[in-house]
């Protein structure tokens, strides 16, 4: 039996690619630390179990965490798939779950770690920008990468526009993650992370041009 749970805050647009996606996944449970978040709901039209635990009912960060763990250990999970999940999470609860914790990230790792990503790739004139997922280790957005799309930074791009085209990045590199994992092929080597079964350009994507 293979279980995957998906961390969420809030609109769930990668957990919904992942729902899409799910292949050679039994069971998958959709947690979130907000009983309002919007991917609740997608998360229920897919039928999946879902699960609001609510951080504000906690006065201490790890009592929280433990209490997730509580949780996530009830599924069984072989991956924990963070998507969107807006809280820092304690050194325990990462090393818990070592080797078996993905986390999508709005840039190209290790440029631009932590929020507001796209405001400050455009501050910075990148001319490349993208998406990462990785391993997630307790330096935040800080682990083994395990695969990367990027797009080209267009002249007269926003904040909201590269936003957009970025995401539709993460939508495609997360749920083909997520099926290496499932599917035994990623091996990680010291820091870094082979996929077998792939040719080495199938985990970095790059898509110049208008449309990403
Ligand atoms: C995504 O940009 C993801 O990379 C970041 O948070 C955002 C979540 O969006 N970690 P969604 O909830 O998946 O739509």
């Amino acid at each position: 039996m293979q279980s995957l749970v998906i961390l969420i805050s809030g609109r769930g647009s990668n957990m919904q690619a992942l729902l899409e996606a799910r292949h050679r996944i039994d069971r998958i449970t959709v947690i979130s630390n907000d009983p309002q978040a919007v991917g609740l709901e997608i998360a229920k039209q897919y039928g999946v179990t879902t699960i609001a635990l609510d951080h504000r009912g906690f006065s201490e960060r790890q009592s929280f965490d433990n209490a997730l763990a509580e949780r996530i250990d009830a599924c069984q999970p072989k991956l924990i798939a963070l998507a969107g999940f807006m809280r820092i999470l304690s050194d325990s609860f990462v090393q818990r779950y070592r080797n078996r914790l993905l986390n999508i990230h709005p840039s190209l790792l290790p440029a631009f770690p932590g929020l507001g990503t796209h405001a400050r790739a455009l501050q910075e004139g990148v001319k490349i920008h993208g998406c990462t997922v990785h391993f997630v280790t307790p330096q935040l957005d800080h682990g083994p990468i395990v695969a990367q799309a990027a797009i080209s930074v267009l002249p007269d791009d926003t904040e909201e526009t590269l936003a957009a085209r970025v995401l539709q990045q993460e939508h495609r590199i997360y749920p083909q993650a997520v099926r290496w994992f499932m599917e035994d092929r990623i091996k990680l080597v010291a820091n870094r992370v082979e996929v077998t079964g792939t040719r080495a350009d199938e985990t970095t994507l790059f898509s110049p041009g208008m449309t990403g």
